[in-house]
């Protein structure tokens, strides 16, 4: 199945590039080459009923030969007093960006659908024979790109980045940048129409012009080969008209490494160096060396740490050592301020209560996080588990469906592949059982190792009772053959049962492999205080914590937890009115920050376990 399979990927990128997704391939480290922000106040237009992109008759204005003034993207203004035009942006209000719109605006706070934005700029200064792109870390969920008038492309995928070049279209003065962002939930997207948490729509992330030679470095891969602690392997890839036989140097100072290269004829070159006496990154010392490349006239540089990573049986091996992952799970949400987190301090904020529970890991749920938190985590020494937004019932038959996934996993590994602190492909989420979802799960698996055999592999499966005893659980799920580390979510004790059910339980785990519980966790509103079987207390939560983390110690391949969740955060499926009031309530903080009792039951347990293994 697995030969066959790879001839049909070049049809399928082809339908990428074709197809759906006619961004360019995406700009490596563009916060170390020469960007202008973007990022600021942008007019923005609500259009539920996208007139600014079809005319009356339904028809997109942008695949209809005549120019149209009603387009929006034109940003046509009245030539006389007696013009007809029904919009303006520039008397239109603002939203921030980067921002979701829902917490900027009151009257914004459920909307789903299309909102138009638009940047005037000038950029008076492109030298001669340099190039321009336009580069978004995200836009929730589809964006149509336009630069004065004329259009760019689309990205779908509301979590990962992508880049235009505008070279050809970018004036001194006067530049009009329009985005159409539709944040519509489908059921041929991904993700699909029912998710746990809030549909934030917008230009979420950075957005930055990124001035780059003709010739120049556009992506590069450089970590430890697998199963070696001395040796560098990867790649780089250049980019214009003149890329072939092309030198290129490497150059790590702090490891007296220096390294001529080559282009092929296809601009590419890879990477194989010994380095004598390299420092590992660590959860305990995170040491990252400033990497440098260059080519021609240009010149990029990164940080970047290097670490081993394989699994032996069912230890997960850091440097060759057993690690035991202390994790948490987090959303991308900063619950004090409200709306999607995408800064640095936001992401400050949750990894450093992340640190303060004892945590050496994070799952990123369920969708890529902003580059921010990757970076933060690379520099604190904090593992990262990433995962594709391949959440419940996907449409598993869907080719664009498939596409869309697979675009938005190869844009995350192309986005974080330098980073030593992401160790963990996730897949996907709770995804029911049948065969068309395992093809479509391992061609993803296909995916993502092709781009990168560094890292592991895996999935929030779910469990299931053996059918002659409820009591027993164990991972029936097929998938489980081909990830590197079997991850499941069990709420026993709040969905299942009450908590001293979780005495009663069994594991049976078949996978000689690490064993990570991906999810368990319960309600509680903060400060709300009763006995240990008073739903939503904070007593409740704290005894089902203890009894959890008794029945899941007794698991002999566990190697991990990330607990449901860190913070409270926002879901329009959590409605009890006094109690959810539109929140999920498992944050073991709540959304003002106030930690909850079974905070300190998780915090005990990890402090023990890391003492297990020091
Ligand atoms: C599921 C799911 C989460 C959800 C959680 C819950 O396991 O993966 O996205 O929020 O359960 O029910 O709280």
């Amino acid at each position: 199945m697995k030969r066959i399979l790879i001839p049909i990927l070049p049809a399928l990128l082809l339908l990428l590039v074709k197809g759906g997704y006619s961004q360019d391939v995406l700009i490596q480290n563009v916060q170390s080459r020469h960007i202008q922000s973007l990022n600021g106040k942008w007019n923005y237009i609500v259009d539920p009923y996208e007139m600014g992109y079809y005319d009356y008759r339904y028809l997109p204005y942008d695949q209809n030969p005549k120019p149209q003034d009603r387009a929006f993207y034109t940003n046509t203004k009245p030539r006389d007093k007696s013009e007809r035009i029904e919009y303006d942006f520039d008397k239109s209000p603002t939203l921030l960006v980067p921002r979701d719109w829902n917490s900027q605006k009151e009257n914004l706070f459920y909307y789903e659908g299309t909102i138009w934005y638009k940047k005037s700029f000038d950029y008076p200064s492109l030298k001669d024979g340099n190039r321009l792109f336009v580069y978004f870390g995200a836009a929730n969920y589809r964006s149509d790109v336009y630069l004065n008038g004329k259009k760019l492309g689309m990205h779908k995928g509301g979590f990962t980045p992508f880049n235009f070049e505008i070279t050809g279209l970018v004036k001194e003065k006067d530049n009009f940048l329009i985005v159409k962002v539709d944040n519509k939930r489908k059921a041929e997207e991904v993700p699909t129409l029912n998710t746990d948490w809030w549909n934030y729509g917008g230009i979420t992330r950075d957005v930055q012009l990124v001035e780059t030679p003709g010739n120049f470095i556009r992506d590069y891969f450089l970590q430890l080969a697998k199963s070696s602690n001395d040796r560098l392997a990867g790649y780089v890839q250049l980019d214009g008209p003149d890329i072939a036989g092309k030198p290129i140097e490497l150059n790590i100072p702090e490891l007296k490494t220096h390294l001529n290269l080559t282009s092929n004829s296809k601009g590419y070159a890879k990477i194989e160096v010994k380095v004598a006496s390299l420092k590992l990154w660590s959860t305990d010392k995170p040491v990252l060396y400033n990497v440098e490349f260059s080519s021609g006239t240009d010149l990029v540089k990164d940080r970047i740490g290097f670490r081993t990573l394989e699994t032996k049986g069912a230890d997960i091996l850091l440097n060759g050592k057993p690690v035991f992952l202390r994790g948490i799970s987090i959303h991308e949400e900063n619950a004090i301020r409200g709306g999607r987190a995408y800064s640095r301090e936001d992401a400050q904020m949750l990894l450093n209560w992340a640190k303060e529970l004892g945590c050496n890991f994070v799952r990123l749920a369920h969708y890529p996080h902003n580059e921010n938190i990757i970076r933060l985590a690379d520099e604190m020494g904090i593992l990262v588990w990433e995962e594709n937004p391949v959440y419940w019932t996907i449409q598993w038959t869907n080719p664009e469906t498939f596409a869309t996934a697979c675009n938005q996993l190869k844009e995350v590994v192309s986005r974080d592949k330098n980073r030593a602190a992401v160790i963990i492909w996730s897949m996907a989420n709770e995804t029911p059982v049948s065969p068309e979802r395992n093809s479509f799960l391992h061609r993803l698996v296909d995916t993502a190792r092709s781009m990168d055999g560094t890292r592991l592999i895996s999935a929030a499966l779910e469990q299931h009772s053996s059918p002659d005893n409820e009591m027993m659980r164990t991972i029936t799920d097929p998938f489980a053959e081909y990830v590197d580390v079997v991850s499941f979510n069990q709420y026993i004790g709040w969905y299942d049962g009450l908590p001293d059910k979780c005495s009663k339980i069994q594991w049976v785990i078949n996978q000689d492999k690490p064993v990570i519980i991906s999810e368990l966790g319960a309600d509680a509103l903060g400060g709300m205080h009763g006995d240990s079987l008073t739903r939503w207390s904070e007593e409740y939560q704290e005894y089902f914590y203890k009894e959890n983390l008794k029945m899941i110690s007794k698991i002999p391949q566990l190697r991990g937890t990330t607990p449901w969740i860190l913070v409270d955060f926002r879901s329009p499926r959590r409605v009890l009115p006094g109690i959810q009031d539109g929140w999920n309530r498992k944050g073991l903080i709540s959304e003002t920050g106030n930690r909850k009792k079974a905070f300190y039951i998780l915090q005990d347990f990890y402090k023990k376990i890391s003492l297990k293994y020091e």
